[in-house]
């Protein structure tokens, strides 16, 4: 299983450019296979979620290549209608070929996703939504199975903002009969880049960014090609990775309107910005200060940015209390950052951090993408040695880490 060795304690400098967004490549390349012909990405991250996507797409008729940054796929016939568990269990994002499927072929058969480390993650509304929509739903042996003769414009609501419920039933509604509004929609940047790819294919959809979206359907679509906007997440744990370790870091293509919450929040904790255009730097010269956070959906604090302001705050000067609004099991971190000598207290869905003076290495195991960078910011400030163990966990959502990192200061190596 790959370690990352980290010997902590040193101050990280220097710029790093950002990818481009995983959570946005991932709808985007599930987009292609409502229209025949070939699409083009380009800014494509490097990750193994996108190497898992390129699978799973191809298993259901989808040739792609990748050829460093940029990404083609070519749909023109179905292969199979049915995404099956031992690729969907390992990402949960594979639910988005569903409204695809059906949309352009009338049926799919995708297995559920199943829990995973941060909780249960049902995809209940994704199917309430499209059973408005007119699709008929099974649930057998594991598997979703859904059918339309032709999807129809409905009206929607969310019971519960979902990123990729709203993905998932805008991808629907643009190839449905009629209009569709979904209300109580999630307004990520990732909504926004998939609203404005699929109208370059010819969608009509408006109030990307906003809690609702009216979406005109149309008879069909055509490919086309889009540069997949910078991954708000990883510029965010660069940030705080220069934050936690005292030193000055500058993160290159990330425009600073997708980080306001976190920076308002890193700002409180006694941090210093200079923010120019897609050009955000960091510096701090004192101990942190303790900050509480609430997750909520965007614009609010991210929950993907959770895991990496709690490390942050286990040496923050003070008490900081940590709420998880949206996913109910996302602290295992917490135990893992005590064992550094971290000082946490959870009762729930809250976090109580009491910072310490110092954190000292000790052999972690990560249990999740966004805590295993949780585990590698504190790392990096601890004291001696710290082995985060299961390091593919952060290969998918971050981009050689490791060899960036050290581009910065940071002593990190991959140990096989
Ligand atoms: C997306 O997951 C992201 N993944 C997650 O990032 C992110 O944490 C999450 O949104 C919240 O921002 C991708 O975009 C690929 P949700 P998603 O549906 O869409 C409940 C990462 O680290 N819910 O917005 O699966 C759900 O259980 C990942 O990059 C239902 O109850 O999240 C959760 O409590 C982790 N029923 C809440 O809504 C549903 O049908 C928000 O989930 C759907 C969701």
């Amino acid at each position: 299983m790959e370690k990352l060795v980290i010997e902590g304690g040193l101050p990280l400098r220097g710029s790093v450019t950002v990818s481009g967004a995983k959570n946005s490549v991932l709808p985007l390349m599930a987009a292609t296979m409502l229209t025949p012909g070939t699409h083009r990405f380009t800014n494509v991250p490097k990750l193994r979620d996108v190497t898992t996507m390129q699978r799973l797409l191809a298993h259901l008729g989808v040739d792609s290549q990748i050829e460093g940054r940029t990404l083609t796929l070519t749909t023109n016939e179905l292969k199979s209608h049915e995404a099956p568990y031992d690729l969907v269990k390992t990402m949960r994002a594979s639910v988005l070929v569903l409204c695809p499927l059906v949309a352009r072929w009338g049926k799919a058969r995708v297995s559920l996703p199943g829990g995973c480390a941060i909780g249960a993650r049902p995809i209940d509304l994704h199917l309430k939504a499209l059973k408005e929509m007119g699709a008929t739903i099974e649930i057998k042996e594991g598997y979703v199975e859904a059918s339309a003769e032709k999807l129809k414009g409905a009206h929607i609501t969310f019971d519960t903002v979902t990123v990729t419920g709203t993905e998932n039933l805008m991808m629907a509604a643009s190839l449905a009969e009629g209009a569709t509004t979904l209300k109580n929609a999630a307004r990520e940047p990732e909504i926004g880049d998939l609203a404005n790819y699929l109208n370059k294919m010819g969608a009509k959809i408006e109030g990307a960014g906003t809690d609702t979206l009216t979406i005109q359907g149309v008879s069909q679509l055509k490919p086309s090609e889009h540069s997949v906007i910078a991954d708000r997440i990883e510029a965010a744990t660069f940030l705080m990775a220069g934050a936690i370790t005292g030193g000055e870091v500058t993160v290159k293509n990330c425009p600073s309107q997708f980080l306001e919450a976190l920076i308002d929040r890193l700002k409180e904790a006694g941090c210093t910005f200079d923010i120019a255009d897609h050009q955000i730097t960091i510096k701090i010269t004192q101990r942190l200060k303790s900050v509480n956070v609430t997750t909520s959906p965007f614009p609010g604090f991210a929950t993907d940015l959770q895991a990496q302001f709690m490390a942050l705050m286990t040496l923050a000067e003070g008490t900081s209390v940590i709420s998880e609004t949206i996913f109910e099991n996302r602290f295992q971190h917490a135990l893992e950052l005590k064992r550094l000598g971290a000082d946490i207290t959870l009762d729930g869905r809250t976090a109580i951090i009491k910072g310490v003076e110092k954190l000292s290495g000790a052999p972690l195991m990560a249990t999740d993408l966004r805590a295993s960078a949780s585990l590698i910011l504190a790392g990096l400030a601890a004291e001696g040695t710290t082995i985060v163990d299961r390091a593919y966990h952060i290969d998918r959502g971050y981009e050689h880490i490791e060899e960036r990192l050290a581009r910065l200061g940071a002593k990190i190596k991959r140990q096989y």
